[in-house]
């Protein structure tokens, strides 16, 4: 049992505005993700949560107790939170072994020895370390020592556990298998978890919402899905997905039923129904705009097909990558535009091909070039829905 609760929470290192009116519901059993590039706030928004540090304005509860109150300097010991904390520089007591660095935070909470052990030994299965055992940190790895971390974390069974990048040290195969584990442990213990990432792959894959923070403030809260399908702005767009989202400039015109985009793509119409009202969409007079189109949602048809509305283009390059297949695109146009294609399967191209592209108009995001705002939602795409 979990639920935290931040409102308006303000931080300042000296001058420095690190996190702005930060305003964040974790329900019980979240995985949430806090992500975003270096330097925005991630780790502090942590610490503030934690204790170590206390926020010059703003409130925080976890399950309706009052943690933080800035106004009435009220902040709770970071004991009496209830919560465990993993750093990405993680502290293993050097002198004691793997076993002993996890059994002694149990044995301060005076569990049995079968307790005690139990414990221990789940979790270093968990994160699959329970050969090293009886081994000391300085005769593990990197990647080791911080999988020993973790297990230290999860073994006292905390109701709220907060990682701050915590797979950072493992090589690039050993970070797919702890995505994996650290999803089953949070379907399992049901633990409210708090994962700090710049890495949006991480953010997409483990979580149940993401924050996505910008320079100290959240720009986005969203499930996965919701936050690739309808990234609330240009940069949000650009960060979130890889390979990266097409971004196409056009002219936009809103009559108050329709809106229509003319780009290097042709003309595009897209239903009232679809547009987001509560965003600056001038009425009767033309505007930019930007389409946002995602790498997979463009179709190549090798030969012109004899319906549907396809725009021709020639291949630039062609990357197959066995799985995948990613070609990138030339369009006519004024100046020449690209665009990248992912493709399933191994698929081969040659350069300067001639080639159609196809594009399912309820895939496409438009945003407002001046504000740089989503406008437009797009629709995920499902099997389920038995669609293509
Ligand atoms: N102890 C500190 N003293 C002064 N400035 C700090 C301190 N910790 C972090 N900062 C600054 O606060 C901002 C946010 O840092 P941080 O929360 O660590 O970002 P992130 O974890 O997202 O990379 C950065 O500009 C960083 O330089
Ligand atoms: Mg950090």
């Amino acid at each position: 049992m979990s639920k935290i609760v931040l409102e308006h929470i303000d931080k300042y290192y000296g001058d420095n505005h690190v996190l702005k009116d930060i305003n964040l519901t974790i329900e019980d059993g979240d995985f949430m993700t806090l992500l975003g590039p270096s330097g925005c706030g991630k780790t502090t928004t942590l610490r503030v949560i934690s204790g170590l540090e206390k926020p010059q304005g703003g409130t925080m509860t976890i399950d309706g107790k009052t943690m933080i109150d800035a106004a009435n300097a009220f902040y709770e010991e970071p004991s009496k939170r209830g919560l465990n904390l993993v750093f990405q520089s993680y502290a293993l007591w050097p002198h004691m072994t793997v076993y002993q660095n996890i059994a002694f935070g149990l044995k301060i909470k005076k569990l049995s020895k079968e307790e005690i052990d139990q414990r221990v030994m789940d979790s270093l299965k968990t994160m699959r370390i329970d050969q090293f055992k009886d081994r000391y940190p300085n005769e593990l790895s990197g990647g080791q020592q911080q999988r020993v971390a973790i297990a230290r974390a999860i073994a006292s069974s905390p109701k709220l556990l907060l990682l701050d990048e915590p797979l950072s040290n493992l090589d690039a195969r050993l970070r797919i298998d702890m995505r994996v584990e650290l999803k089953r442990l949070h379907r399992e213990t049901g633990t409210t978890i708090v994962y700090v990432t710049h890495d949006q792959v991480e953010a997409m894959t483990m979580s149940t919402k993401v924050a996505l923070f910008k320079a100290g403030e959240i720009a986005q809260i969203a499930t996965p899905l919701e936050l690739y399908t309808n990234p609330i702005d240009i940069e949000t767009a650009d960060f979130v997905g890889s390979p990266r989202i097409n971004m196409i400039d056009g002219t936009a015109r809103y009559d108050g039923s329709v809106m229509t985009v003319d780009s290097v793509l042709g003309r595009m119409t897209f239903d009232k129904e679809t547009l987001k009202l509560e965003e600056e969409i001038p009425e009767n007079e033309d505007f930019e705009a930007v389409l946002g189109i995602r790498p997979e949602s463009v179709k190549i048809f090798a030969k012109q097909p004899a319906d549907g509305s396809v725009i021709p283009a020639e291949v630039y390059a062609s990357q197959p990558a066995g799985s995948e297949t990613i070609v990138t695109l030339e369009i006519e146009g004024e100046q020449k535009t690209q665009m990248l294609a992912l493709q399933v399967d191994l698929q081969e191209y040659e350069m300067f091909q001639k080639v159609w592209i196809g594009l399912d108009p309820r895939r496409i995001n438009v945003f407002n070039k001046k504000t740089q705002r989503l406008i437009r939602f797009a629709k995920a795409k499902r099997k389920e829905e038995g669609e293509d």
